[in-house]
């Protein structure tokens, strides 16, 4: 995880970097450092904390002027969020200044090895180890940064996404990539580095994303100079229009990104189905899904891989396909499936859920299923993210930047992207009739207003928050398509409010939860019209007998639920599949509405990260 910031070229560099760093701080936000070059030496500030709290420290301690820079805001893997352990950290000579994204495992090894040598630790970071075995390298061997860093590179295992610059030589950034997203903004006689494109976008829309194991030597007034980290050779560097604006990701009048992120969802919905859902020609277009029909129609199974929020929407898809184009799936957690030996075969399909594109875990699984020989198809949010890249095809969610922490543009434009994928299956495999397909395309494309129908349930969902702010327990029941939409209402609220909640299949109850139900235990209820509906009303009268709350998301317009339950919401009708774009929206607003409630930081919840790219 981590943001990284880096500027060289002819402006100040600190409010490019600041700015930068808040911008990707849904990356890690425990502690936050700059380190500027000011014409004669490093000037560094760094501190636990918040970009904001570094903002504070560091125009009191240092001068804020120079024109070459880095920065960084942390999630902390080795060593806890303290100033020492924050970064940017110096070699021991104070010369070299780094910036770290990722883990390099065999610190400790090397580490040993640089103390035998000599050098001492101010830090318990894997970052401080890296620094200080480039400037070993770079004495022993009497190269240039470049080659030091490369050098070093080779001897390290792990992940990183670094920048570099020495102060003797400040007139380039050495930058490398192995599993840690990078990219640099190449602008007008001026060089931006970051994990991803939002620091730079105003500056320019030019941008080289590195590879993994390629590093760069980015030069003032000369240019940017790519090659393998391994072999040395020359990388031809391909330079990306990017398509995103500084609109996107800024709050637009919200409160909070989270906030923004779920009203957005009509028109992200609108944004995935655009080229695709040609419901008058009842056409379903996916280049991505055409070009690879045969493995498609091939595949004995889909295989599902995921973390988070991405492995409910996932889950979501098991019913979907195994539904709609009778193809069997199973849904695995990417960081279970990685290490379990699982049984892939060549007439497998991997699809592989990120909306950063970014988690290490996921990015694995690929890997390993890639290895298995097993045809891999990506949806992604960010394009051109590493798992986009890592994947044989895919389609991308065009959910737009989402910047809160807490998953939920993301999570329903997946749902729509998987949707649109099995009923163009169930098509090519004639296992929906023609009439039940122009169905549900009808039914589609009336998602988006009916999204933004259930958000007029907002005012309403906030008074049901105020009520229940205070429990320490919530129970979110759900059977079929909504089980994973249960799942996904309780992580919401865990993640953003910290109160302990569990998702369950409805039925479940009986086997363990209903233990746990009394007079002050909440219990959100999916119970639409279509779907298990008299089975879940039976399930919400044995709460009620067990005097435990009941909040129900239901049809517009139900009676049977409305006089059983303590509150309900109501959401428009829609077939039974289609449910889950509908009946997540309400618990998106409970979540949200309790945590701000609460006091808590919505957007950046505590030790969490919108990409974790740590396994
Ligand atoms: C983190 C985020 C979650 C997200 C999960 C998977 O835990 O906080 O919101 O669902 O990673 O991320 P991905 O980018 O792969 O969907």
């Amino acid at each position: 995880m981590c943001g990284i910031v880096g500027y060289i070229g002819h402006r100040e560099a600190y409010p490019i970097i600041l700015k930068g760093l808040k911008r990707l701080e849904y990356r890690g936000y425990d502690s936050a450092g700059i380190a500027l070059y000011d014409g004669t030496d490093i000037k560094l500030s760094k501190t636990k904390g918040k970009v904001a709290d570094l903002e504070t420290k560091l125009e009191q301690e240092i001068s804020t002027s120079g024109s070459l820079g880095i920065g960084h805001t942390r999630w902390a893997t080795h060593g806890v969020p303290n100033d020492v352990n924050s970064h940017p950290h110096y070699s021991n000579s104070g010369d070299l200044v780094i910036i770290h994204n990722g883990i390099i495992e065999n610190y400790e090894s090397l580490k040993k090895e640089l103390i035998k040598r000599g050098y001492t630790f101010k830090s318990d970071t894997d970052t401080e180890v890296l620094v200080n075995l480039i400037e070993d390298v770079k004495k022993n061997e009497n190269t240039k940064l470049g080659k030091a860093v490369q050098i070093a590179l080779n001897q390290v295992v792990g992940a990183y996404a670094i920048a570099v610059f020495d102060k003797n030589k400040p007139n380039e950034i050495v930058v490398a990539r192995l599993g840690s997203p990078l990219a640099i903004g190449i602008g007008e006689d001026e060089f931006f580095i970051a994990s991803d494109a939002s620091p730079f976008i105003e500056y320019t829309k030019n941008a080289i994303y590195l590879e993994d194991e390629e590093m760069a030597v980015v030069r003032r007034h000369k240019g940017v100079k790519i090659r393998k980290i391994k072999d040395d050779s020359l990388v031809d560097p391909y330079v990306q229009a990017l398509k995103l604006n500084l609109e996107q990701i800024e709050k637009g009048g919200y409160d909070h990104f989270m906030l923004k992120e779920i009203y957005e969802q009509p028109n992200a919905i609108l944004d995935t189905f655009r080229g695709r859902l040609l419901t008058n020609e009842a056409i379903i277009k996916m280049a991505g899904v055409e070009d690879n029909m045969k493995k498609f129609l091939n595949a004995n199974r889909i295989i599902v891989v995921a973390c988070g929020t991405s492995w409910h929407a996932g889950l979501v898809s098991e019913y979907i396909f195994e539904d709609l184009a009778r193809i069997p799936v199973e849904v695995e957690y990417a960081s279970e499936f990685r290490y379990r030996n699982p049984i892939i075969t060549e007439n497998d399909v991997v699809i592989a859920i990120s909306q950063s594109g970014e988690t290490a875990d996921t990015l694995a699984a690929i890997k390993l299923a890639k290895s298995k020989g097993a045809f891999v198809f990506g949806v992604c949010n960010v394009v051109g993210s590493s798992i986009a890249r890592e994947t044989h095809a895919g389609a991308y969610t065009h959910a737009g930047p989402e910047i809160g922490v807490a998953s939920t543009k993301a999570f329903t434009t997946q749902i729509t992207v998987l949707t649109l994928i099995a009923l163009r299956l169930a098509r090519a495999k004639g296992t929906i009739s023609s009439s039940d397909y122009r169905h549900h395309l009808i039914e589609l494309e009336l998602i988006p207003a009916k999204v933004k129908k259930a958000l007029e349930s907002d005012a309403y969902v906030k008074t049901v928050a105020a009520i229940y702010k205070d429990v320490h327990n919530f129970l979110y029941l759900g059977r079929g398509y909504n089980f994973p939409v249960a799942l996904e209402g309780a992580l919401k609220l865990k993640e953003i409010s910290y109160i302990h909640a569990e998702g369950y299949p409805a039925a479940e109850m009986k086997h363990g939860p209903i233990a746990l139900i009394d007079e002050n235990m909440p219990i959100v209820v999916i119970a639409t019209k279509k779907g298990h509906y008299e089975k879940v009303v039976s399930n919400i009268q044995e709460i009620k007998s067990r005097k435990g709350k009941i909040i129900g998301i239901v049809t517009e317009g139900d009676q049977q639920v409305k006089a059983l339950a303590d509150h309900v919401i109501e959401v428009p009708e829609t077939i039974e599949s289609l449910t889950p774009l509908l009946t997540t929206i309400p618990l998106q607003l409970l979540s949200y509405h309790i945590a701000l409630m609460l006091g808590k930081n919505v957007d950046q919840p505590r030790n969490l990260a919108k990409a974790v790219t740590v396994e």
